[in-house]
Parts: C-alpha cells; structure tokens; sequence
C-alpha cells in the first residue's frame, strides 16, 4: 500500500517501500546536479530529513527544497567534508565530474571517492548510497565506465556498507542523453550509424532513477550489494532514435557505416547538440558497450514496473513543453565552481569594461521580465547571428558555444545557463549578472541593471573583462567596437520587448 501524507508532486507516492524518516539525516551530494537535484525534493516529499552538499551554494536555491540544510564542501578538499557529514547516517553520493572532460575525470572521481568514504568513515556514518554507470565486468571497459566502475571499488572498500546502484542510459527532461537523442533526429535526416551504435542498452527514466534511488534506502537488507536499474526494453541506439523520430513525427533513415570511431563521433555529435564535447566524448565512449542489467535483484527488493521507453521519450518532452525542466546536465559545467571566481569574488574590478544606458518609462519589473528573457530560443534580441557565430566558433574550439540554450524559457535561477553564459547574481527586477562560459583569453561579465533615475528607469548594460595575457587584451580590443553597437540595439530591444512582458520570472516545480 502506498504511504499516506507524501508531500505534493512526489514522484515515489506509488512506491511499494514504506518511508523510514527514523534512519536519521541523510546526506545528498551532487545535490547541484541532474540526479541529486531531483532527488532531494524527492526525499523532503518523504519525509527525510535531508542535507544538500554542494561545492557553491549560492547556485542551488530551490522552491521544492524546504527544511533542507545546505552545506558548501568539496570533494577533492578532505577538510572540508568533516562538517559536511557531521551526523550523518546515510550518504547518497552523486558525484560526478565527466564535464571535466575524458582527461581529467578519472582521476578527481577516484581521489573525490577515496576523499569521501575516508570522512565518511570518520564521520561514522552508516551506509552510503552510490548511483554509476552500467557496463559489463569481463570486458575492457571505456575510461568513462571504468572510472564509474573504480569508483564503486573505492567506496565499498571501507566499512561502510556501500548500495550501489548501476544504471544505463537515463531518459528525462534535461538529461544529456535525451538531449544528444533529440538533437540528432532532429537535425539529421539520415542518420549514420558506426557498426557500435548496434551495441545494445537498457534506457530508464528519471523518475524510475529517482524511485529505485529512494526505495533502496527503505530496504534495510539491501547495505551491501550492487543492483542494475533498467528500464523494460533492451535496445540498440538506432532503435532509440527512430522511436523518438516516430514521435515527433519524423521520417529518419538509418545508415549503417564502416568508420567513426568514438572519439570522432563524439566530437561531432557535440556539434550538432547542446551538449559540449568533454560530455559526448566521455558518454560516446560508454556506448562501445552493451549496456544491459544483469543483477537484477531489486526488482524485488523495490517492486514496480518501470515505465516503457516510449513514455519515458512522451514525458520528457512534455516537461520541455510545459517549460517545467526541474535540472539538467548544464546545472553542473564546472566553470560555475573553483575554475570561476565571481565579480564579486576578484582582488580588484576588471580592468576593462564598457557600460550603455537609456533612460525610460517602462516600469522596472516589465523590463526586467524582458531581460530575464534572453538567451536560449529567443536570441539575444539583437544582431542574433554574431551570438551564434561567436558560439558556433567556440563549439569548434571545445567551448560550450551557445546551443546549451536555457532550462527554461520563463525562469531563471541562480547557476542556470543562458547559452554560453551562466546566472551568478539575480536580483528581480534590478539586477541580472552573467558569467561567460565560452572559451576566451581572459574573464568576461555581463550585467543588466534596472534603476530609479529623476522619476524614470535607467536601464543599463555593462561589460567586465578581467585578463593579464597580451592575448586577452587584444581580444578586447577586437571585440570593443562590437560593444557600442550590440549593446545600444539590445537596450532599443528590451524596452520595445518589456511593451508585452509575456510570463512573468519563476521557476520550475520539480519533475
Ligand atoms: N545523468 C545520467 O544520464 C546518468 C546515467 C547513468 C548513471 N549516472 C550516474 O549518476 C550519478 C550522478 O550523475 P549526474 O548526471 O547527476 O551528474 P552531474 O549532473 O554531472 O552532477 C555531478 C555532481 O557532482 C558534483 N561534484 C563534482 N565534483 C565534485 C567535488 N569535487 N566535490 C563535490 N561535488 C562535486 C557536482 O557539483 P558542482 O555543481 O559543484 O559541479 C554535481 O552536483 C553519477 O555517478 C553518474 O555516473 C548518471
């Protein structure tokens, strides 16, 4: 029977597992990324009490989190753990650092594992909760599955019992593998295939994710075992996409093709996606595998039936409908963290910047419901095409260009993306503050501001750019006399835009 009293929206209200918020508090890390962000509010709606750990936690305010204690720790920082888990009886750990790139990942990943099982053992806590990646054992596995496979090893070799759950391909609004799905059926109206895109997986939606993450916490026997979760069809990625295609009404043909190795594909499918390469090529990898559960034990330790591939497809795309995409893969590009210190962060200001105004009647809450409108499907109101050539360049540098786009369209929140930038301060109706993201000599702000002016708005967009190479200069100066005419068209934009404000700033219910 379900348990009676879950909070609103809970997508585990049809769990068979009954809640036991007696085990204590139990810490969520990742609780900045795609899976931890959906999986607190999940846990709240239960009735656990719940702590968030993130590395910035000015980027993770949210609606759906009430009660929820946030601590700032990171991984790769022993020292600053100790606090994190201070009472703690359970650990979910979602940590992940793939947007490092396929270089880079491994090595945190492992060090962030042995970092954590170390405090947590110190820290006493009782069992820990781990969601990786499916791949067979007997096989040389690619580094990205390897790594997820080392890094299970890592936090079960202490003693700590360590639940580990192994999961496919994971299908939901926001997901990079939806996303990179959609983006080829999309835009390629034939498809090629290389002879591993026959290799077969077992894709499972978020919510089934998010279900089997909070029932295995309510099974007291489960500590120390390793589960695969999976949906209810095995299939190859050709099959996958043509699904989708079916839906959205596109007739696709599939081309299979001698050559284009992982790395090669990658590297392309970043540039007809959102998605930037460090993350295609480490999940381009993964697919040289059959994905496919084999320990398939907790279908009956938490019995459900997991929702078809094509429902998994119907709801993701009705979420991005309804712009009510709770998180995403961009949530967690690590510029946002330590490789980024904030304006308000830096020694002293910029050194270069530009600033344009205009004064005006609009009402401030109209032109800041205008501003917050920037950026993904709507442009950048003004010389669109030199945002887009300069984020199509960046994508061929490895940037992450513009064609992230936005979690949603209406709202806006701290640590989102708009493009190649990302929200850092959001003040309503005064202050937008952007961070760039996209590959550059140097740092770069850009900040809309709303004041009261003799009775008028001034409405205002500055430039900051923070460098020390002679590059970074020069690449000032090329793009300067860009600025005055961008920037002037842009102010015309928003107040004309700010006439009719369309839906006023909010942020999405968690889904
Ligand atoms: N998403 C999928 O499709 C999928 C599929 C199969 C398995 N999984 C598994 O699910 C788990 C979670 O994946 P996800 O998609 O939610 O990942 P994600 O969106 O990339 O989030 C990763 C999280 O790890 C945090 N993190 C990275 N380095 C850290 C550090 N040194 N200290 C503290 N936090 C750190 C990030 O925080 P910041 O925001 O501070 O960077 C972020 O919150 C992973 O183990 C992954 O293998 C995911």
């Amino acid at each position: 029977m379900p348990p009676s009293g879950l909070g609103p929206g809970a997508l585990t209200w049809d769990l068979p597992t009954q809640p036991c918020p007696g085990v204590g508090l139990v810490l969520v890390t990742g609780a900045s990324g795609y899976i931890g962000g959906r999986l607190v509010g999940e846990l709240v709606a239960r009735g656990y009490r719940v702590r968030a750990m993130v590395r910035s936690p000015e980027a993770v305010v949210r609606d759906d989190w009430p009660g929820v204690e946030v601590v700032a720790a990171d991984a790769m920082d022993p020292g600053s753990l100790a606090p994190a888990l201070d009472g703690v009886a359970v650990a979910y750990y979602l940590i992940h650092s793939m947007v490092l790139g396929p270089l880079e990942f491994a090595v945190a990943d492992i060090s962030s594992a042995r970092n954590f099982r170390s405090a947590a053992e110190a820290a006493g806590v009782g069992r820990i909760i781990y969601l990786g990646g499916l791949g067979p054992s007997e096989t040389i596995l690619s580094r990205h599955l390897a790594s997820r496979q080392q890094v299970a090893e890592e936090l079960s070799a202490g003693s700590i019992p360590c639940t580990i759950l192994r999961a496919s391909i994971i299908i939901g609004s926001g997901s990079a593998s939806f996303e990179i799905i959609k983006h080829l059926v999309l835009r390629l109206p034939v498809i090629p295939v290389p002879r591993w895109g026959r290799n077969l997986s077992q894709p499972i939606s978020i919510r089934d994710v998010l279900k089997y993450l909070v029932g295995i916490l309510e099974v007291p026997q489960s500590g120390d075992r390793t589960y695969d979760i999976g949906g209810l069809e095995v299939m190859t990625y050709a099959q996958m996409m043509s699904v989708l295609a079916e839906l959205l009404g596109k007739r696709r043909r599939f081309v299979t093709v001698p050559f284009g190795g992982p790395r090669v594909v990658g590297y392309l499918v970043s540039l007809l996606t959102p998605v930037p390469a460090p993350i295609t090529l480490c999940l381009m990898g993964g697919l040289r595998h059959d994905t496919i559960c084999s320990k398939n034990a907790i279908q009956f330790e938490v019995p459900f039936t997991p929702i078809p591939y094509r429902e998994a497809l119907i709801r993701a795309l009705g979420r991005e409908q309804q712009d009510h995409v709770a998180t995403r893969w961009s949530d967690a590009y690590p510029p946002a963290h330590e490789l980024a210190p904030q304006l308000h962060q830096l020694r002293r200001p910029p050194r270069y910047s530009a600033r344009h105004e205009l004064l005006t009647d609009r009402p401030a809450s109209d032109l800041f419901a205008a501003i917050t409108r920037i950026g993904g499907r709507e442009g950048w109101f003004e010389a669109n095409w030199m945002w887009r050539l300069r984020g199509a360049f960046d994508r061929v540098i490895f940037g992450v260009g513009t064609a992230r786009g936005r979690r949603s369209s209406r709202g806006l929140r701290v640590g989102d993306v708009i493009d190649f930038w990302r929200v850092e301060d959001l003040q309503p109706d005064r202050r937008l503050l952007l961070r760039a993201e996209m590959r550059m000599p140097g740092r770069a702000w850009l900040e809309f501001t709303v004041d009261e002016s003799g009775g008028r708005r001034r409405l205002a967009i500055a430039a900051y750019y923070a460098t020390r190479s002679v590059w970074g200069r020069l690449y000032w100066r090329a793009f300067q006399p860009f600025h005055w005419y961008i920037f002037a068209g842009l102010l015309r934009q928003i107040e004309q835009r700010s006439l009719s404000p369309g839906p006023r700033q909010g942020s999405a219910s968690p889904g």
